[in-house]
């Protein structure tokens, strides 16, 4: 799938394969140790880290990836956000290398992820914590047409702003 134009002409978005695991891990390090949006666990290891970021079926992970230069960019997760009785229910996590971002990758990742969440026949896409003072991601998927359906109190102990909030955020497809 190409996205976006002038250098995302070359972006394109698909299943991540192990070898794309190896390039993004740097990402999945850099987003999870800056200690702003990510509640998972500090300094893993490759190999740790895999089961965190890779979904199987019925989830799937996918890489946004600059063709021209065999780059990754970032990548994008989904899947039921439950199991069983919540499972019409999708949930998705993104991380975007600090070196791409502003360049629309996130965007057609979010995008990404509402297709596939619509084409599997999903009744709607939550995101469960999404740290409110990560503003470039509440704003952006509020521009993608989720609403904060309310924000838990001090859940996230951010590096730079102490105890925050999370917000759950929720779009109908
Ligand atoms: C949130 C994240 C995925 C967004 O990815 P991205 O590739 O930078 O996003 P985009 O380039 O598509 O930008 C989305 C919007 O945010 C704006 N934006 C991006 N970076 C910005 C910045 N540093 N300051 C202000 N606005 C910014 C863009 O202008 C764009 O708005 P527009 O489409 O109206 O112009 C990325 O910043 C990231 O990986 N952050 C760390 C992990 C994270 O927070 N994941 C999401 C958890 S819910």
């Amino acid at each position: 799938m190409g996205v976006g134009t002038g250098r995302e002409d070359r972006m394109i978005i698909r299943e991540m394969t192990q070898d794309d695991w190896l390039a993004f891990f740097p990402t999945y390090v850099e987003v999870v140790e800056s200690g702003e949006s990510y509640a998972f666990p500090s300094g893993q290891s490759v190999d740790e880290a895999r089961g965190w970021w890779l979904e199987s079926a019925p989830g799937v992970t996918v890489v946004a990836v600059d063709e021209e230069r065999g780059e990754v960019l970032g990548s994008a997760k989904t899947g039921p956000n439950r199991p069983g009785r919540g499972s019409h229910v999708a949930t998705g996590s993104f991380m975007v290398s600090s070196s791409a971002r502003g360049r629309g990758v996130g965007r057609a990742l979010g995008e990404w992820v509402l297709d596939w969440a619509r084409e599997n026949g999903y009744a709607a896409v939550q995101f469960n914590a999404v740290v409110e003072t990560n503003t470039v991601a509440v704003q952006l998927w509020q521009d993608l047409g989720f609403t904060i359906i309310g924000t838990v109190p001090e859940a996230f102990e951010s590096r730079t702003h102490g105890r925050v909030g999370l917000h759950v955020m929720h779009r109908r497809l």
